[in-house]
């Protein structure tokens, strides 16, 4: 597996492995790797023939005041796990790299609807950060297809309409979360965790599966069902930032008649705040 640092090397490394008939996925990430992003390695493998990983800690989706300094920067433990899951190519950029102009003055993409509410209401600018540069990730790589967490679920949504919106001729592949034995979604940020914490994170999860278990089982009121879920997230010692139920195409709330629906949560432990989510389908 060769590492390009520049986007030169990159659409070199790309458009050698075009000219032998390959078929390119790209797996964008910020680094800090897992199992889950591993996953997402060896399914690109399987669905094409030469699998970019990009690692960039994007500084345009953070807040002033979220993680971004202290966000782990792990280069040489990544190399070996995308090595192992069978990556091709490591795209690892500067800043400098990705914004040669700084990023006061660069052209931001805002993908309207889907990006509002949850993850967008909480992080403002969030998703406008996570569209310019998957955007600019898809146009220095222009792989056939790209694969992304399901753990994401807002993200993925953001990405899928950016994609239509823009008519960029990619095919976007959302993934199953990858979960600890007791249920935790991984994550880079799970490593922020004391003991502690980590034990009581797998609320999330068991009261995510609760929940969609009352609405197949015929409940309906949403808004009693929520209060419920907050308040056992709150007993185990998080702090709820939102819990809902949407339908799950285009993360409208839920209404009565919506048969596709996802329940998506995110809380802090501390100062570290988890998102989970489960999509599932009633009759
Ligand atoms: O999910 C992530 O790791 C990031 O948001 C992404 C998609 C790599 C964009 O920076």
């Amino acid at each position: 597996m060769n590492t390009v640092k520049t986007v030169r090397e990159l659409r070199a490394a790309v458009a050698r492995a075009r000219a032998e008939g390959k078929r390119i996925a790209l797996v964008p990430t910020m680094g800090n790797l897992h199992s889950g992003h591993a996953a997402l390695v060896t399914k690109a493998g399987q669905r094409a023939d030469f699998v970019v990983a990009s690692i960039f800690v994007n500084p345009l989706q953070f807040g002033p005041t979220e993680d971004l300094d202290k966000y782990p920067r792990t280069l040489v433990a990544d190399q070996g796990k995308l090595l192992e899951a069978g990556c091709h190519l490591l795209f690892a950029p500067t800043v400098e790299e990705m914004y040669p102009d700084g990023m006061e003055g660069q052209t931001r993409l805002n993908v309207s609807g889907v990006s509002e509410g949850l993850c967008g209401g909480s992080r403002p600018g969030h998703f406008d950060g996570v569209a310019t540069v998957v955007c600019k990730l898809f146009n220095m790589v222009q792989p056939d297809m790209a694969l992304f967490g399901e753990k994401d679920f807002q993200q993925l949504a953001v990405i899928r309409k950016l994609v239509r919106d823009l008519n960029l001729p990619i095919q976007v592949f959302g993934e199953p979360t990858v979960r600890a034995d007791d249920g935790l979604a991984l994550s880079s940020r799970n490593g922020y965790l004391n003991d502690e914490q980590r034990a009581s994170a797998p609320v999330l999860y068991r009261t995510l599966k609760q929940l969609a278990e009352q609405v197949r089982g015929g409940a309906r009121d949403y808004a009693a069902l929520l209060a419920d879920g907050r308040q056992q997230i709150e007993q185990a010692g998080l702090r709820i930032d939102y819990l809902e139920i949407r339908e799950s195409a285009g993360l409208r709330p839920a209404a009565a008649e919506d048969n596709q629906l996802v329940i998506l949560v995110a809380a802090f432990l501390g100062s570290t705040r988890l998102i989970d989510n489960l999509a599932f389908q009633i009759d």
